[in-house]
């Protein structure tokens, strides 16, 4: 077999295996992600669009590396004001993996009208 065939079959051995647990993980993360976020529709609407006031943000959709910084951000105390100080509070007790499963279910709102 010439190398280039070698390649191409080690290279479809570890990436696609890869792709799979990918595929496998993410809608675990989504579905924790979700049952997380009960205690966020109060205030971003169960489906992250319908705001309660107007100074309350629709986040539904965000990408989830924002919503992953945003959170940190308040759970560590780094953006601040009134209105963020609502969120610090909302964000203390989570863990990093909270935050993340949190990102996978609002960044997969988009797909849900
Ligand atoms: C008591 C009301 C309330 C609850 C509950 C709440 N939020 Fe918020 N959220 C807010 C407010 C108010 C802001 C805007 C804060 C500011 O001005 O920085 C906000 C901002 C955010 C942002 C940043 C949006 C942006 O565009 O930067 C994210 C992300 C977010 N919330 C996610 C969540 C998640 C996830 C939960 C549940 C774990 C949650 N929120 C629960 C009121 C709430």
């Amino acid at each position: 077999m010439p190398a280039v065939g070698r390649g191409f079959i080690v290279c479809i051995a570890v990436v696609v295996p890869a792709l799979l647990v990918r595929a496998l993980a993410a809608p675990d993360s989504v579905a924790q992600g979700r049952d997380k976020f009960v205690q966020c529709a109060a205030c971003h609407g169960s489906d992250g669009r319908s705001t309660v006031i107007p100074q309350y943000p629709k986040i539904a959709g965000q990408s989830g590396p924002y919503v992953i910084n945003a959170l940190k951000a308040y759970r560590d105390g780094r953006r601040q004001g009134t209105y963020a100080a609502i969120m610090t509070a909302v964000a203390k007790p989570l863990s990093d993996d909270d935050i993340a499963n949190l990102a996978a279910y609002i960044e997969s709102l988009d797909t849900v009208q």
